[in-house]
C-alpha cells in the first residue's frame, strides 16, 4: 500500500491543468466528435454518441474510459473522463470490436455492419496519470517541416492512442527573438545563432548553434502559426502540452551587450567544433540568470497561455563544467526558480537521458544533487530509454521524484526493422512494482517515427493495461489481421517470425540505431552482426509474398512487404560486402568483382527501383515537405539543403555521418549507391595496381560525392513509379535463391 500512496501522492500533486470544468466538458466532447467525424466520416460518426464527463474518473483522477451500446440499430456509446480518455475509448472499440488499425503508413477502417455490440458494459482506467509522447529529437527529425495539416493528422494519432502529455515546442525561437532584441542583441548576432530549421532540436539542448542557420523571418510566423493552433488542438482533447523553458544557454552575443556576465563556455559536441557547438551556459548565481529565464516565460506564455509543465535540458550529453554536486545543485535550481517566477505552479519535465548516456561522471551524488535541487513532485523525469537502460533502478526511482517509464526505440528516424517487445511489454509492469515506485505514467521518446509501427502500437496499449500482453504471439497475429483486414495464414506466420527476430532483441546492446552497411560509408571495418537470425527475416519476406494476392490492396500490407523487402536488401548488401571483402583480403579478384558488382551495380539501383514505386518510400516526398514550408524559392532550396543535410553528413564535414540515414528512392540511387561504387572500384584498383587500401585517401574521395550529393540541386519525384507488388516479385526471384544458398 505504501508504493501505491506514494504514486498516488505525486500524482495528485501533478493533477495541474487537468481541472473539471462544465466548459472544458463540453469543448473536449466536442473535439472527439470532430475526430471522428475525420476519421470516419460524419455518415458513420453519427452512429456514435461520445460524452467527455469528469466524474467517470471517480476517486482516482486516472483517465477511464466506458464504452457500451452498438449492435443492431443502437448508437456506441463512448463516455470519456477527458477529451483523451474518450479518444482511447473510441480507438478501442475500433481496435477489439472492430478489427481496425489506425496507423501512420495507412490505416484500416472497414466497420463491420451493424457496427458490434459491446455486451453490457466496458470500463477501463489508465493505471497512471500520464501518457507521454516525444523526444527533443522528434522535432527535428520527424516533424521539422510538417504543415497543420499533417499535425491535425499527428494530434488525432495521439489522441487515438490516449497520449495526455506532449511536447509542443514549434514557435518558441519566434520567443526567443523577442527576447534577445529586447536584451540588445542585434538582428544579425540573433541570425548568427540559430540553427536552421533541421537542427533546432539541438540549438534548444544547447548542444549547437549557428550550424545551418539563419532562420528566415517567415519561419518565425509560420511556426507561430502553428503553435497556435497545435495547443489549441491539444487542449481542446484534455492533453497537457508541454512548452519549454530557459535552460541556461545564451548566445555568445550576450557578452557584447553584458561584458560582465559569468559564463562558461562548454566543450564542443557531436564532433561538431567550436564554430558551431560550445555553447555558453549563465551561472547559477548571475543576476541575469532569473531575469532571462522571466522574460522568456513570460513572453511565452503570454502568446500561448500555460498547462504548467516546462521542459528544459542543461547538460543533455554535455559534460558540466564542474562534477561538484553543489555546482550542480545550483545550476539545477537556477532553471526551476526561473520557471516559478513566472509560474508559481511551474513542474519541470527533465529527460534522464544524460544520466545514462554519461554514466562516468554521472554518479549517485551528481545524480542525487540534480534530484534534490527541485523540491519534490515539481521535477517529473523521463526515463527516456527505459526498455534498455532504465535509470529508476539505480537511482532508488529517482530519490523520489515523480517519473515516466518512456520506450525511445528508435534514434534518427531510421529505417530498419528493430524492436525489443518482450522488453517493452515486461518494463512499464515491472517499474510499477519496483519498491516504493514514483512512476507516474507511461511514454514513447521515438527520435524519429514513422517506422516500426508494431512497436508504438504494443506501447500506446500498455498505456492502458496494468498488466503486460500475456502472450506477445497471440498479440501479434491479431495485429497483422487488424493491419490487414483480414486474418491471413501466411501473414500472421510471416509476423511471428518477425517477432522473434527483428522484434524480439533482448540486452543492454539493443538500440534502434541501424548500422547496416547499406547506409553507412563503406571501410573494411563494417559491422555485419545482427541480433537475429536472417534467414527469419527472409522467410518472412517469401510468406508475405505468398501473402499478396489477398492482401495487396492493403495500404498497410504494401507498406510491410515493401519494408521487409528493403530490409531484406539491406541484409543482401551485408552478404555481398562480406564476399567482396573476403575476395579482397585474399586477393581474388574475379570474385571481387562478382560480389562487388552485384551490390553497387544491381542490388542497390534494384532496390531504388522497388523503393520508387512506394511515396512512402521516396526521397522525392521528404524533400517536398521541405520545399512546401518555404515562401520562396531561394527559402526552398535552403530548406531542402537543411534536409539534405540531416539525412546524410548531418554537419559540414560529416560530423554526424549517416546518424538519420533512411532508405529512400534517390538516396539510394544518388548516395549510397555511387559511394559503394567507389568503394568496390577501389579494391580493385588496389588489387589490380598492388597497392594497399588507404581508408583515409577513400573517405577523402567519398566525402567529394556526399557533398555533392547535398549541395546537388536534382529534383526527385514524388510520384511512385511501377508497381510495388510486381517488383517486388522480381527482386524476389533474383534474390531469395542466392541468401538460401549463401553464406554468411
Ligand atoms: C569549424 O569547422 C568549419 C567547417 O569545417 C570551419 O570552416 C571552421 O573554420 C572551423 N572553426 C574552428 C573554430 O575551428
Ligand atoms: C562564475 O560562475 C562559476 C560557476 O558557474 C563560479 O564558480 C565562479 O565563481 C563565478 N565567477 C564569478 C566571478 O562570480
Ligand atoms: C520504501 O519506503 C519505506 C518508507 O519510507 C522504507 O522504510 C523502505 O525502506 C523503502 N523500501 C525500499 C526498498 O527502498
Ligand atoms: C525473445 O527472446 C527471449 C530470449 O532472449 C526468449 O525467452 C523469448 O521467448 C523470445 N520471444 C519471442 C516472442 O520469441
Ligand atoms: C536460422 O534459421 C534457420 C531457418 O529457420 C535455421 O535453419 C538455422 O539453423 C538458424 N540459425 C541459427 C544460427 O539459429
Amino acid at each position: 500500500m505504501e508504493v501505491v500512496a506514494v504514486a498516488a501522492a505525486l500524482g495528485l500533486l501533478l493533477l495541474a491543468g487537468a481541472q473539471g470544468s462544465v466548459e472544458n466538458e463540453v469543448r473536449e466532447t466536442e473535439a472527439v466528435r470532430e475526430l471522428l467525424a475525420r476519421l470516419l466520416g460524419p455518415e458513420l460518426a453519427a452512429s456514435f454518441s461520445v460524452w467527455v464527463k469528469r466524474a467517470l474518473a471517480a476517486a482516482s483522477g486516472l483517465d477511464t474510459y466506458r464504452l457500451s451500446g452498438g449492435g443492431a440499430g443502437a448508437r456506441v456509446q463512448v463516455l470519456g473522463s477527458t477529451g483523451v480518455a474518450a479518444a482511447a475509448g473510441l480507438h478501442r472499440y475500433l481496435r477489439d470490436f472492430c478489427g481496425c488499425h489506425v496507423a501512420w503508413s495507412g490505416s484500416q477502417l472497414h466497420l463491420p455492419q451493424p457496427l458490434p455490440a459491446v455486451p453490457g458494459e466496458l470500463t477501463e482506467t489508465t493505471p497512471n496519470r500520464y501518457r507521454y509522447y516525444q523526444n527533443v529529437c522528434t522535432q527535428s527529425y520527424s516533424f521539422v517541416w510538417w504543415d497543420w495539416a499533417r499535425w491535425e493528422q499527428e494530434i488525432d494519432w495521439m489522441a487515438l492512442n490516449g497520449i495526455n502529455l506532449a511536447l509542443a515546442w514549434n514557435g518558441q525561437e519566434a520567443i526567443w527573438q523577442r527576447v534577445y532584441l529586447e536584451l540588445g542583441l542585434t538582428q544579425s548576432e540573433i541570425d548568427g545563432h540559430f540553427t536552421g530549421p533541421a537542427f533546432l532540436a539541438w540549438a534548444r539542448m544547447g548542444n549547437l548553434h549557428s550550424w545551418g542557420g539563419p532562420l528566415p523571418r517567415s519561419w518565425h510566423l509560420k511556426e507561430i502559426y502553428l503553435q497556435h493552433r497545435i495547443l489549441d488542438r491539444m487542449r481542446s482533447f484534455g492533453m497537457i502540452p508541454v512548452l519549454p523553458a530557459f535552460a541556461g544557454h545564451v548566445p555568445k552575443a550576450l557578452t557584447r551587450v553584458f561584458p560582465r556576465i559569468n559564463v562558461t563556455q562548454m566543450g564542443s559536441w557531436g564532433n561538431f567544433n567550436c564554430s558551431y557547438s560550445c555553447s555558453f551556459l549563465l551561472a547559477a548565481d548571475d543576476p541575469l540568470f532569473p531575469v532571462i529565464g522571466s522574460l522568456f516565460l513570460r513572453e511565452l506564455t503570454k502568446e500561448f497561455g500555460t498547462d504548467h509543465i516546462y521542459g528544459a535540458d542543461t547538460f543533455n550529453e554535455m559534460q558540466p563544467p564542474s562534477s561538484e554536486p553543489s555546482y550542480l545543485a545550483a545550476a539545477t535550481a537556477a532553471v526551476y526558480q526561473a520557471m516559478t517566477i513566472v509560474d508559481p505552479e511551474a513542474v519541470w519535465l527533465f529527460q534522464g537521458w544524460l544520466f545514462q548516456h554519461q554514466p562516468e561522471f554521472w554518479g549517485p551524488a551528481q545524480v542525487g544533487a540534480v534530484l534534490k535541487a527541485v523540491p519534490r513532485g515539481r521535477l517529473l523525469v523521463l526515463d527516456l530509454f527505459a526498455e534498455t537502460k532504465p535509470m529508476y533502478i539505480h537511482t532508488a526511482s529517482f530519490q523520489g521524484q515523480p517519473f515516466i517509464w518512456c520506450m525511445l526505440h528508435n534514434f534518427g528516424g531510421n529505417h530498419g526493422l528493430f524492436g525489443a517487445l518482450e522488453a517493452v511489454n515486461r518494463g512499464a509492469a515491472t517499474a510499477r512494482l519496483f519498491p516504493n515506485s514514483t512512476m507516474v505514467g507511461t511514454g514513447m521518446a521515438p527520435e524519429g517515427i514513422g517506422q516500426n509501427e508494431v512497436v508504438y502500437a504494443l506501447m500506446a496499449e500498455l498505456g492502458w493495461r496494468k498488466e503486460p500482453v500475456a502472450d506477445l504471439g497471440t498479440w501479434v497475429s491479431s495485429f497483422a489481421t487488424r493491419r490487414y483486414g483480414v486474418s491471413h495464414r501466411e501473414a500472421e506466420a510471416a509476423w511471428r517470425l518477425l517477432l522473434r527476430s527483428v522484434y524480439n532483441c533482448s540486452g543492454d546492446t539493443c538500440t534502434g540505431h541501424n548500422r547496416s552497411p547499406l547506409v553507412k560509408r563503406p571501410s573494411l571495418q563494417m559491422v555485419t552482426a545482427v541480433w537475429y537470425n536472417r534467414s527469419d527475416v527472409f522467410e518472412a519476406w517469401r510468406l508475405l509474398l505468398t501473402a499478396t494476392p489477398t492482401l495487396a490492396t492493403s495500404p498497410a500490407f504494401r507498406y510491410d512487404l515493401l519494408d521487409v523487402t528493403r530490409q531484406a536488401a539491406q541484409e543482401l548488401v551485408s552478404l555481398y560486402y562480406w564476399e567482396a571483402r573476403a575476395a579482397y583480403l585474399k586477393q581474388e579478384l574475379v570474385p571481387l568483382m562478382r560480389a562487388g558488382g552485384i551490390l553497387a551495380y544491381e542490388l542497390l539501383p534494384a532496390l531504388d527501383k522497388v523503393l520508387g514505386s512506394d511515396r512512402r518510400f521516396l526521397l522525392g516526398t521528404w524533400l517536398e515537405q521541405a520545399r512546401r514550408a518555404a515562401v520562396s524559392e531561394a527559402e526552398g532550396h535552403f530548406y531542402e539543403q537543411n534536409s539534405r543535410y540531416q539525412l546524410t553528413l548531418w554537419g559540414p564535414t560529416g560530423n554526424i555521418l549517416d546518424y538519420a540515414n533512411k532508405q529512400l528512392a534517390g538516396l539510394v540511387s544518388d548516395y549510397y549507391t555511387p559511394r559503394w561504387r567507389l568503394f568496390m572500384e577501389t579494391l580493385v584498383e588496389s588489387l589490380v595496381q598492388g597497392t594497399p587500401f588507404q581508408q583515409r585517401q577513400f573517405d577523402q574521395k567519398v566525402f567529394q560525392l556526399e557533398q555533392a550529393f547535398v549541395l546537388g540541386t536534382q529534383s526527385y519525384t514524388s510520384q511512385p513509379q511501377g508497381d510495388t507488388v510486381g517488383l517486388v516479385k522480381g527482386f524476389f526471384l533474383k534474390y531469395y535463391p542466392r541468401w538460401v544458398g549463401g553464406s554468411l
